[in-house]
């Protein structure tokens, strides 16, 4: 298909809330260990933000500084899409919110696609840009997900964090930018992973809050290994639609769920592990912001340079899966 414009990212954002839970302040609340989630997980400590901050809270600074980075303003704006599974509302839109925090006027909508929404974000902007539509797109991913956690149920309170990463995605000059995308999902497996009240099937009610309905809940086991087979699947296929080879990768940018699957998803891949980037030690897992701040690292860290492939790649709840390969 003939794309008047590639499209790249100009410029990268994060922000971290302040507050860090250890696995020791975990084993305060709940019959956990630190040895068992460093093991099973490869969790150290997590990001909490406070009663305050909201999911727009989060996204504010990374945006600002996404911006600052690409030499943008506010006003520069044609699009702001917020990826997040932790809204501020059922609406208004969390990109709303931070469309109007950050002073811009142009326009905003979220994306759901939970730990894979940053990706599918990115997806959606480069074919507005491509496409030649919008010349300057905002993509976030934004999460206070920890606020939609049971903290006494220590199958899921121990894996996940807050955070928020953004990334500018513009008309690229020189060739550089996002190749390929691919977006995969399966809705007949929506039970693994959800939060199932406050939406039209479960409204809030008193029996839903006596059910602890609003809260997420995982099974981790069986979504683990459709995490390591989707992974691989999609990090194949966009390297396919190029031409590309897993040794043509510089950086692999993964949803940081666990440990175990990044280990498992390189060994399958048969990537080096150093090309592997790794902050769930850090972070947990911060559902859409996790590859957003990931990659945020990789470049700021120096792992990613001018010229290198990357390839972001996600899955979560839906199912959903996706990844985009990038000449950076
Ligand atoms: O972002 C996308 C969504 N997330 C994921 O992709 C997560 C995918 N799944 C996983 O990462 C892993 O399945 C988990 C980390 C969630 C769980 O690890 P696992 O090795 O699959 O453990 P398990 O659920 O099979 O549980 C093993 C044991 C159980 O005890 P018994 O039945 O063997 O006596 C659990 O009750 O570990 C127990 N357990 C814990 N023990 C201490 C579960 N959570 C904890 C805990 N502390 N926090």
């Amino acid at each position: 298909m003939f794309a008047p414009y590639r499209a790249a990212i100009t410029g990268l954002g994060a922000y971290l809330p302040e507050k860090v839970v250890t696995n020791f302040d975990l084993e305060k609340i709940v019959e956990t260990s630190d040895e068992w989630i460093r093991t099973r997980t490869g969790i150290s400590e997590r990001r909490v933000a406070t009663t305050e901050q909201a999911s727009s809270d989060l996204a504010l600074p990374a945006a600002q500084e996404a911006l600052k980075s690409a030499g943008l303003m506010p006003q520069d704006l044609d699009l702001i899409i917020v990826a997040t599974a932790s809204p501020d509302m059922l609406f208004p839109t969390t990109a709303c919110f931070l469309q109007a925090k950050l002073g811009a006027s142009c326009g905003a909508f979220d994306l759901a696609a939970a730990c894979s929404g940053f990706p599918y974000a990115v997806a959606v902007a480069e074919g507005f840009v491509k496409a030649g539509l919008y010349k300057n797109v905002l993509v976030v991913g934004a999460e206070a997900i920890t606020k939609f956690i049971n903290w006494k149920d220590r199958s899921t309170c121990v894996l996940f964090g807050d955070g928020a990463g953004a990334a500018i995605i513009s008309r690229s000059k020189d060739g550089h930018g996002i190749l390929a995308s691919y977006l995969g999902a399966d809705g007949t497996q929506s039970d693994i992973l959800q939060i199932p009240a406050g939406g039209s099937v479960n409204p809030p009610s008193e029996e839903t809050v006596k059910n602890g309905l609003h809260y997420l809940r995982m099974a981790g086991p069986e979504l683990f290994k459709i995490a390591v087979r989707t992974m691989e699947q999609a990090v194949h296929e966009v390297l396919r639609r190029e031409n590309l080879q897993v040794s043509d990768i510089a950086c692999l940018i993964p949803h940081q769920a666990n440990n175990r699957i990044l280990q498992a998803v390189a060994d399958r891949l048969e990537i080096a592990p150093e090309k592997v980037y790794i902050n769930v030690d850090r972070y947990g897992n911060m559902s859409s912001a996790s590859t957003a701040v990931a990659l945020y690292e990789a470049v700021k860290s120096g792992a990613i340079k001018k010229g290198d492939y990357v390839v972001l790649v996600a899955f979560g709840g839906g199912l959903t899966w996706a990844a985009n390969l990038i000449k950076w």
